[in-house]
């Protein structure tokens, strides 16, 4: 299960993202919002961001005009690692180095077709399970937990 969220700038990309998903038969819960009636994308980050580290949802996506303040969010909940991505090598690296379980997109930034790149990449990409890459993921948990 993907959890989806987004503010007013990326509500059309999310609805693409969903056509996306839908095409795939990936299964998805839509967090908001659902217009593009001007909105806080704190209130949406944290909606995603919570169903992910709540274990609800596998993986989110996230979109707002550059996908920089919803990815800022988002990485405030505990066990949420929100990554930005603009281009496919980031969006591979960052699941096989940070193990990122949040993709976060500008729509103002790039083009529909980049992102659904982005976004089955993200999906289809696993993490690393080479030691340094785990160790450096632990220190962003120890991170949370004040340890570091
Ligand atoms: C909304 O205008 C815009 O500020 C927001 O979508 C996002 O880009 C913030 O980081």
């Amino acid at each position: 299960m993907i959890a989806l969220g987004c503010d007013h700038a990326g509500y059309p990309l999310k609805e693409a993202i969903k056509q996306y998903l839908d095409s795939i038969g990936e299964q998805y819960t839509d967090f908001g919002t659902y217009s593009e009636e001007s909105v806080d994308y704190p209130i949406f980050a944290a909606k995603t961001a919570h169903a992910v580290a709540d274990g609800e949802c596998e993986k989110g996506i996230l979109c707002c005009g550059t996908g920089i303040g919803i990815s800022i969010a988002a990485n405030k909940v505990k066990g949420i690692r929100a990554a930005v991505c603009s281009d496919a090598f980031s969006a591979e690296m960052t699941r096989k180095h940070n193990d990122a379980n949040i993709l976060c997109m500008g729509a103002r930034v790039i083009s529909e077709e980049k992102a659904l790149e982005l976004v089955r990449i993200f999906l289809t990409t696993d993490a690393l399970h080479e030691e340094r890459h785990l160790r450096r993921v632990q220190m962003l948990k120890d991170m949370e937990n004040g340890k570091m």
